[in-house]
């Protein structure tokens, strides 16, 4: 265990983890160079696209130190992205170490701070990594005050390091090995290994990579997963290299994977503690359950594919631990789930990854973060309203709470004024305001979730021009003036485009999207009424005109083949589309309407 080191990679958002774990991987000889390519740890499409790091990747790296000793190093790349900040704290709870990076150009940001406090609650060696420095706009002092003044750390112990040159590369690969000290653990005790992430592989079923804490797990053993209690053979098992590397054994401190035929979502829990059937260890506690902040229906596109969907849901779940649902049934979109996501990107991500991997196209509804609804003379009994259509009668509603989170910002002064109009303009208050220099200020804010899932981070980056970061955490519920917003298209009430809002906003948001739907429904022979209502009471109307009759032909002087085209492509677009009545509505538009200008 001398010879192991287990660490991840924290940052703020697009500070530079990904290239700077590429430059480990090379320089250690784990990928060669000819195989090289950018980001080599996001294997997803959709990460390289984004230019984002979705989920957390785990690779063993081999170092052969000045010390003249071999040592293995497992590092974990970790997402950026607030949304993502669940993955973050799984990869920490495997590691005694963290490299905390640094973008010498942006400084320390509020994902740098949340991250950083993560790793301190697990007592991790931090080694803060000044990144970026090959840039001419590097500001190498003013950024390592501002690491000293967080961390309190002597400015030696600083490394400077660009991603983009390799420069300081070789300095991290010793300091991981000088300061971040050996795992614990005793190989000879009762297995104890806790599963950090799941993979889905359609042909192998579920893969856990777990960490070792305590005894040896070999191939070929009978293992229990402590949370469903069920048992399994180990099938296989090995370490994580760039592919995955079979092992007759791995044992405690070390991170690997394990291959036991599940393929069932429900079988593998991360969090969960893996052990021996015949000799069974204490479950490991302190591993943080996930907790879903926005929450939106998912229905198939056509009925017949539920089950299907079911079934990539399932799938997708086995890679993806955050996400969850469970089956609702909607008077317009028939059945579907009701899905927890981690904020409007993880939404956003799995309906594009439902598309992609699984050949699902799905119709997603409003979203809407978990309420709590308190009925009159049954004070004992709190709904959680996770659907428009779960919230009581006003007749039999006492009162609604609304989650509250508490938000850091991290910005220039000179944005403070438009940064507090917009908090204020969401129901926000300030409860701290607190200059971290001259120039920088970080604001604390107490904010509605509901307020800032939709569209708070784009209007914060657009009104500061991007100098400002935001992190957030869950604080408490309180009490919420909340209403049902209907949205009826030729009367009839679309259930899937319902939305609950602070009854201060309804109005206003009513008329946003009856607007917002007129440009995205497609016109017909016929007008189209849209209508927002709060009970009876119709508070906004659009309407869509009817289209002229024969407009292709004549739009194309009578040429056949033309409009033949025309009509070929329209029917392509139909299977997009969605009917209510006679009504088509195109299947994007759902979310869509949620992109108020
Ligand atoms: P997320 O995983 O999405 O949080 O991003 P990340 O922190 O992994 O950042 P990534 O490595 O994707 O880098 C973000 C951007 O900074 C990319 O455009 C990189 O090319 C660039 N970049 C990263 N490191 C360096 C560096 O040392 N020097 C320069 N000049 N650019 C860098």
């Amino acid at each position: 265990m001398k010879q192991i080191r287990n660490f991840c990679v924290i940052a703020h958002i697009d500070h530079g983890k990904s290239t700077l774990s590429d430059r480990l991987l090379q320089m250690t000889q784990t990928i060669s160079d000819r195989d090289m390519k950018a980001q080599a740890l996001d294997d997803m499409d959709l990460e390289r696209e984004r230019g984002i790091t979705i989920k957390s990747h785990a690779i063993q790296l081999n170092y052969m130190h000045t010390d003249g000793q071999e040592y293995i190093l497992n590092l974990i790349d970790t997402p950026g992205h607030v949304d993502f900040s669940y993955e973050v704290s799984r990869s920490i709870a495997a590691c005694e170490g963290a490299l905390l990076i640094v973008d010498a150009t942006q400084g320390i940001q509020a994902q740098t701070i949340s991250n950083l406090f993560l790793a301190l609650e697990h007592d991790l060696e931090i080694i803060p990594i000044l990144n970026k420095i090959d840039m001419d706009t590097a500001m190498v002092e003013r950024v390592s005050g501002q690491i000293i003044d967080l961390i309190g750390c002597p400015e030696k112990d600083i490394l400077h390091a660009s991603g983009k040159t390799g420069q300081g590369v070789a300095e991290i690969l010793t300091a991981i090995v000088d300061r971040i000290p050996p795992p614990l653990g005793d190989p000879a005790a009762p297995l104890q290994a806790l599963i950090f992430d799941s993979i889905f592989n359609p042909f192998r079923g579920a893969i856990a990579n777990i960490r070792i804490l305590n005894g040896t797990l070999r191939k070929g053993d009978k293992v229990r997963f402590l949370a469903t209690g069920n048992d399994y053979s180990a099938d296989e098992i090995g370490v994580l290299k760039m592919d995955y590397l079979p092992k007759q054994e791995i044992s405690a401190g070390n991170v690997g994977y394990i291959i036991t035929g599940i393929k069932q979502s429900s079988e593998i829990k991360v969090g969960d503690t893996l052990t021996l059937a015949d000799r069974p260890a204490e479950p490991i506690q302190g591993f943080e359950e996930v907790k879903p902040m926005v929450f939106a229906g998912i229905f198939p596109l056509d009925n017949d594919d539920f089950e299907d969907l079911r079934d990539s849901l399932e799938k997708l779940q086995l890679n993806d631990a955050s996400l969850v649902f469970e089956p609702e049934s909607s008077a317009a979109l028939g059945f579907g789930f009701r899905c927890g996501f981690l904020g409007m990107l993880h939404l956003d991500i799995i309906q594009e990854r439902l598309s992609r991997e699984f050949n699902q196209d799905v119709i997603t509804t409003i979203p809407n973060v978990s309420y709590r609804a308190y009925i009159r003379r049954e004070p004992d009994t709190v709904l959680n309203v996770r659907n428009p259509t779960d919230l009581p009668e006003p007749t039999i509603l006492d009162r609604v709470e609304e989650p509250y989170i508490s938000a850091q910002i991290i910005t220039e002064t000179e944005y403070i004024g438009n940064i507090m109009n917009l908090c204020i303009e969401k129901r926000g208050i300030l409860t701290k305001q607190h200059y971290l220099s001259p120039e920088r200020v970080e604001l604390n804010f107490e904010l509605p979730l509901a307020e800032i899932v939709f569209d708070f981070y784009d209007r914060l980056k657009s009104i500061s021009r991007g100098y400002a970061s935001f992190d957030y955490q869950p604080l408490d519920y309180r009490a919420s003036d909340l209403v049902k917003l209907d949205i009826k298209l030729n009367s009839e009430n679309v259930d899937a485009l319902s939305a609950l809002v602070h009854r201060s906003k309804a109005e206003a948001f009513g008329r946003k999207i009856c607007k917002k739907l007129k440009e995205l429904l497609p016109r017909q022979q016929f007008v189209i009424a849209i209508q927002a209502a709060i009970g009876g009471k119709i508070i906004a109307r659009e309407t869509v005109s009817a289209m002229r009759k024969d407009v292709t032909a004549k739009c194309y002087g009578g040429d056949i083949s033309r409009k033949r085209k025309l009509l070929e492509k329209q029917k392509a677009g139909k299977k997009k589309m969605r009917q209510f009545g006679k009504i088509e509505v195109p299947q994007k538009a759902f979310l869509d309407v949620l992109k108020l200008d």
